[in-house]
């Protein structure tokens, strides 16, 4: 059975892990994805640069520390040079990189130099967002006619940054944006059946929607399993933001897709398309991100909705399962969890740790144990 002790536990040897790393990545960060579980530490110019100081300020949330706090600072600093400079921003994820730095900053600290970044930040994003199509394009430049309209399921995550700005600003356009983003994903992202498209492409001389496709999946008719994790989990955040209770509904339709698809331990192969024996890689990551989703939609299914309790059992059960896939068994990594995947396809990444999946596995515990107020 899943203790809170046995959570403290986990995050000790997280937190342990934290402070191990913080001379490595003072200013640097861990490279977006291991070399045999070991990060290297690189500049900030990835998309994955948040999730480092993401658990830093999780780690905050949880017990201060003195040393923590000076490198946030320092990781600050560098998040704000690289707005500045507009170091490799021209995509979607600044919402990952701002709402993990900037937002979770002033959450945390109230600072006001952090409400500032964010809002910068959210403008840059908002240059993003075609009128036409009312999409976030998700890649390469808005001029670049292969990626032009092209949304993707990642960008759920990616939206908190501009309810953000508009509850700091009272502006209601970055809001609007997200919205009209957030209904045409939950239209044409999900399938009949409520697995998902990774990417789909809106036509943005008509509006009119065009066809899904995969990019990190198996096939274009796959189910990327990382993707289905952030439809579990970035529908019920917009949900907080918008109140649209129809988005609480398609998560729970995702959930249920992504459950049923799962080889015993829980713990999901790369593509829900393999199942149980499948020599396929698990991508680890995707379970941590789930187990975050699928605590969110249980909080926000009304109190008397019977599918709060099997949620929270599910999360569970997945987290209790990914004890057994933690870096304890490497001594030398500066991970937390194993057998991650990045992009099969792109042979990048495959059974490693990651960023994105040690960040979201610290949320995870985190959000077992105490009322942690969002970054999201
Ligand atoms: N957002 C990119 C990924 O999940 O790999």
């Amino acid at each position: 059975m899943l203790t809170k002790e046995r959570i403290e536990q986990e995050i000790e040897y997280v937190y342990n892990k934290i402070l191990d790393n913080l001379d490595t990545f003072e200013t640097k960060v861990p490279k977006a994805v291991s070399t045999d579980y070991v990060y290297p530490a690189v500049e900030n110019e990835d998309w994955t640069d948040g999730f480092w100081i993401g658990m830093l300020h999780l780690a905050q949330s949880y017990r201060f520390d003195e040393r923590i706090q000076q490198v946030i600072t320092k990781q600050l600093a560098v998040f704000k040079q690289r707005l500045d400079d507009e170091v490799v921003l021209n995509h979607h994820d600044i919402g990952f990189l701002y709402s993990l730095s900037a937002v979770a900053d002033y959450r945390e600290n109230k600072t006001a130099s952090s409400r500032e970044l964010a809002l910068r930040a959210a403008d840059v994003l908002m240059r993003r967002y075609d009128e036409t199509a009312k999409i976030f394009q998700a890649w390469g430049d808005v001029s670049d006619s292969e990626q032009q309209g092209r949304m993707i399921i990642d960008c759920n995550m990616n939206l908190p940054l501009l309810y953000f700005a508009s509850d700091e600003t009272g502006d209601a356009t970055y809001r609007t944006a997200a919205e009209n983003h957030v209904k045409l994903a939950q239209k044409y992202l999900i399938r009949e059946d409520y697995s998902t498209f990774h990417t789909f492409y809106m036509d943005i001389k008509t509006g009119q929607p065009r066809y899904g496709a995969t990019a990190q999946g198996f096939s274009d008719g796959s189910c990327w399993a990382r993707g289905q994790a952030w439809g579990i989990y970035g529908f019920p955040i917009s949900y907080t933001h918008i109140g649209d209770a129809s988005l609480l509904e398609s998560a729970s339709h995702l959930a249920d897709y992504y459950l049923a698809h799962l080889p015993a331990d829980k713990i999901a192969y790369w593509d829900l398309v393999f199942t149980e024996g499948s020599t396929e890689e698990r991508d680890t990551s995707a379970s941590s991100i789930t187990v975050c989703g699928l605590l969110e939609l249980a909080k926000q299914l009304p109190l008397t909705d019977t599918r709060r309790t099997r949620y929270e059992q599910a999360a569970g059960d997945i987290l209790t399962s990914l004890f057994n896939y933690t870096t304890k068994d490497y001594p030398e990594s500066n991970g937390l969890l194993v057998q991650g995947v990045y992009s099969k396809p792109g042979n990048l990444g495959v059974d490693e740790c990651t960023t994105w999946g040690d960040y979201f596995y610290f949320e995870a515990l985190i959000r077992m144990v105490k009322s942690w107020s969002t970054y999201w």
